[in-house]
């Protein structure tokens, strides 16, 4: 059954099935990618799908939603970075969740990964990723990459996201 959709095969309300979800609590994370030859511009789209995915080597994934204006140019980047939002940065949250809002147009809060990728100051950690394997997941796509450097800096608390909510 590829193509049912999970609240046909759980029959119910797909709010109930999202608040579920949101009954996990998790990080926020900022995934940036340097601009593409037919762009020019930085592009982010804010996450909560990160999850690290292997040590040796050091792999991570997130999942990006097919209907989101930015997927094409997530599968056309090889690379990008993910930066792990502080508690003070629901700003830069909200702003790279806004429909239709992924270019970095403004790159104050940001500077440049080793790779070129534009990586959030501040940030709790960073990763700097070349893409590995992109596979299809329902209404979603997981992306894995590659981490080849990365930044941490503990002196900050999180920005969390809890029953659909920021927490900072
Ligand atoms: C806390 C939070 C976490 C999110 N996590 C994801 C995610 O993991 N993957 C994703 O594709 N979109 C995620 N989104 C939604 C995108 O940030 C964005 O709002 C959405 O893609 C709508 O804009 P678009 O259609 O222009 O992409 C998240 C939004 C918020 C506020």
């Amino acid at each position: 059954m590829p193509n049912e959709s999970l609240t046909e095969r759980v029959s119910r309300p797909a709010a109930e099935l999202r608040r579920a979800y949101g009954q996990f609590a998790t990080g926020v994370c900022i995934v940036s990618s340097r601009a593409l030859p037919d762009t020019g511009v930085p592009f982010a789209i804010t996450v909560n799908s990160f999850a690290t995915v292997s040590l040796a080597p050091p792999m991570i994934s997130w999942c990006v939603q097919k209907d989101s204006t930015s997927y094409p140019l997530w599968l056309d980047t090889n690379e990008f970075a993910v930066s792990i939002l502080n508690s003070r940065q629901s700003a830069l949250c909200e702003q790279f969740a806004i429909r239709g809002n992924h270019l970095i147009e403004d790159r104050a809060s940001f500077r440049d990964s080793a790779l070129g990728n534009p990586i959030v100051r501040e940030a709790l950690a960073t990763f700097d990723c070349k893409v590995h394997d992109v596979h299809d997941a329902g209404d979603h796509s997981i992306i894995v990459a590659d981490v080849v450097d990365f930044a941490s800096d503990e002196r900050h608390a999180p920005l969390t996201y809890f029953r659909g909510a920021i927490d900072a």
